[in-house]
């Protein structure tokens, strides 16, 4: 499976940055041929920018799903909604929206369900608090989410899946992981899912990528590592310039079979 740079513009911006945005992305990335390009931009301006991708080989992600399909949900919006604007791929479980709104697993494993049931692959998102971190929990908090979210789900393992580490710790830009650290997160995703389906459906169907802080000068460390199959990029994703250098660091790497 190809590399994938996923861009998540969160609620940063207003219509007129996030159009004009998404007319830099489309012109600034024509170049980028290796990688697959996603970006996630706000519920409201999906469309609008769907329209200015189309014919370009840039993907739309919504940021989350409802996890029902239909009915009385006052704000909520739908897998399938997304997926008739075109999105392709849906962000779930973000710490955000874990922490900020309260998520459940339970929640979580629905959008998933609803991902497969609208025909999107989900970009599941996984990641320990730093007090997770500094109690040596990161582990356990990470097969427990893998565990929790993904177990009910039907559709798997014949589904494509992304798993995402995003170190809560390390989202915003304050503090940065080694890329050192990626390797044993990397294997034991990998264990953890071989156990619960098998390890031919993670080397076909998984692809794990990593999120948190990730800028230009950081973004060579981490795809120089060759089990990581992407990255998934917050503040850095809202400057074409910052985002473009991620894009062609990601570019020669991947060339060179990295
Ligand atoms: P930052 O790159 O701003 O840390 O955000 C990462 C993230 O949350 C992407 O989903």
């Amino acid at each position: 499976m190809r590399r994938i740079l996923i861009a998540n513009w969160k609620m940063n911006l207003n219509h007129q940055t996030q159009t004009q945005l998404a007319e830099d992305f489309k012109k600034r990335l024509k170049k980028i041929k290796q990688l697959e390009i996603v970006v996630a931009p706000s519920f409201v301006h999906l469309q609008e920018v769907s329209e200015i991708f189309n014919g370009t080989n840039i993907k739309l992600a919504a940021q989350d799903v409802a996890f029902e399909k239909s009915g009385a949900f006052t704000g909520e919006v739908s897998a399938g909604e997304v997926r008739e604007i075109g999105c392709q791929y849906a962000i779930i479980g973000h710490s955000e929206r874990r922490i900020k709104l309260n998520e459940t697993e339970k929640m979580v494993s629905g959008k998933i369900n609803q991902c497969y049931g609208a025909g999107m692959i989900p970009i599941l998102c996984v990641g320990e608090t730093s007090e997770e971190r500094m109690r040596n929990e990161t582990e356990s908090v990470i097969i427990k989410q893998l565990y929790d979210s993904i177990y009910k789900v039907s559709g798997l393992p014949e589904k494509e899946i992304i798993i995402a580490y995003e170190p809560v710790w390390a989202v915003g830009g304050s503090q940065f992981l080694d890329p050192d650290e990626l390797a044993p997160i990397a294997f034991l995703v990998k264990k953890t899912l071989s156990a619960m389906y098998s390890e031919k459906f993670y080397n076909n169907n998984v692809r794990f990528i990593y999120g948190g802080s990730v800028n230009s000068i950081i973004a060579p460390a981490f795809w120089s590592a060759k089990f990581l199959d992407g990255l998934l990029i917050g503040a850095a994703s809202l400057d074409i310039e910052e985002f473009y250098n991620i894009a062609s660091e990601g570019e020669t790497f991947s060339a060179r079979g990295q």
